[in-house]
């Protein structure tokens, strides 16, 4: 992306940021929007994540990827359309293209993502193929979804990829909506193929989302950095405490900063000042964990028919595949 095109981007998203921030502060149970988590240290941070011994999501769905490669890329025959919704650094769709590539395919690829930082990254780990293009829409995952497929050349199949757990960051009701929209958008014989965390021990669940090294502590204590940055917050660090919860009954790991201390802080760019009891906790992420049988459900309970679906068993981690008929 030009440089030029940069500023009005950062300036209509500040603005943005200021009125979710100032809304998830104010109510009752505070949070902030896990979006934000991404700046660019916050997306640095999260790359370290993923090389953590106790996070094996990442691993697990690159071996995944790794092994079912060419089932997965088959039906695309020789002229794929991959479009891939919110994808990190590119280093997965990248074994998918390999995959492609090496049996002389051509592809067209539409990396859809709200942060530049990320379609750089994606755009870069992909430049390098040949007979591959790339397309990147900076946007929201639903708008650039529709941009793409409506872009896509022909009438061959297209692959869509929600990968990561980013499924599981959504809550039963919304990620039903955000399946069904997917699937509005795409066409038949396209497919999807969904990424998500299954349910394993209460142990793992917290090492992975509380490690030892306090990565993913840094991680969620970023997002009060950036807000001193750019809403001129004064949140004092050393008062927050960070920690990561199992919530069996919901079947989720919630995340969370914790205020060690009565105090108040203000936002002057989000135009308000919050109080804060001594333990009460800003709720910064819930992570949902699937049984298998779970995550064909919510596909199919979208309108898509289920494929075939793999597990690692390492890592517990779930890739399924689903056709649009
Ligand atoms: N959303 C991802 C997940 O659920 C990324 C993530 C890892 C994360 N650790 C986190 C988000 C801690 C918030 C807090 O796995």
């Amino acid at each position: 992306m030009p440089p030029s095109s940069d500023a009005p981007v950062l300036a209509a998203g500040v603005d943005e940021l200021a009125a979710e921030v100032a809304e998830g502060l104010t109510r009752p149970a505070k949070r902030l929007p896990s979006k934000y988590l991404y700046d660019a240290l916050g997306s640095q941070l999260f790359e370290a994540i993923c090389e953590l011994p106790w996070y094996r999501i990442t691993r697990g769905e690159r071996a995944l990827l790794a092994r079912e490669r060419a089932t997965i890329t088959a039906p695309l025959g020789n002229r794929a359309s991959v479009i891939e919704l919110g994808g990190g650094n590119g280093e997965k769709l990248a074994i998918l293209i390999e995959a492609l590539v090496e049996r002389g395919a051509r592809v067209e690829t539409h990396l859809v993502d709200i942060s530049p930082t990320a379609l750089d990254l994606s755009a870069r780990t992909l430049g390098g193929y040949p007979r591959v293009s790339i397309r990147c829409h900076a946007a929201a995952y639903l708008e650039g979804l529709g941009e793409a497929v409506r872009e896509v050349d022909g009438d061959h199949p297209c692959l869509a990829l929600f990968l990561g757990s980013n499924i599981g960051n959504l809550g039963p009701a919304e990620s039903n909506r955000f399946l069904r929209a997917i699937r509005s958008r795409l066409r038949r014989g396209d497919m999807l193929l969904l990424g998500a965390d299954l349910v394993k021990s209460e142990e793992d669940l917290i090492l992975a989302y509380d490690d030892p090294l306090g990565v993913t502590a840094a991680f969620n204590a970023n997002l009060l950095v950036r807000l001193n940055r750019e809403l001129d917050a004064d949140f004092d660090l050393a008062e927050f405490d960070y920690r990561a919860v199992w919530n069996a009954g919901a079947s989720r790991v919630e995340t969370y900063l914790v205020s060690r201390s009565e105090q108040t802080v203000c936002l002057p760019r989000a135009g308000c000042c919050i109080r804060l009891a001594a333990g009460e906790a800003i709720w910064t992420e819930s992570s949902h964990k699937y049984e298998r049988a779970e995550i064909a459900d919510l596909g199919e309970r979208a309108g898509f028919a289920r494929r075939e679906q793999w597990v690692e068993p390492e890592s517990k981690f779930a890739l399924t595949l689903f056709d649009v008929r």
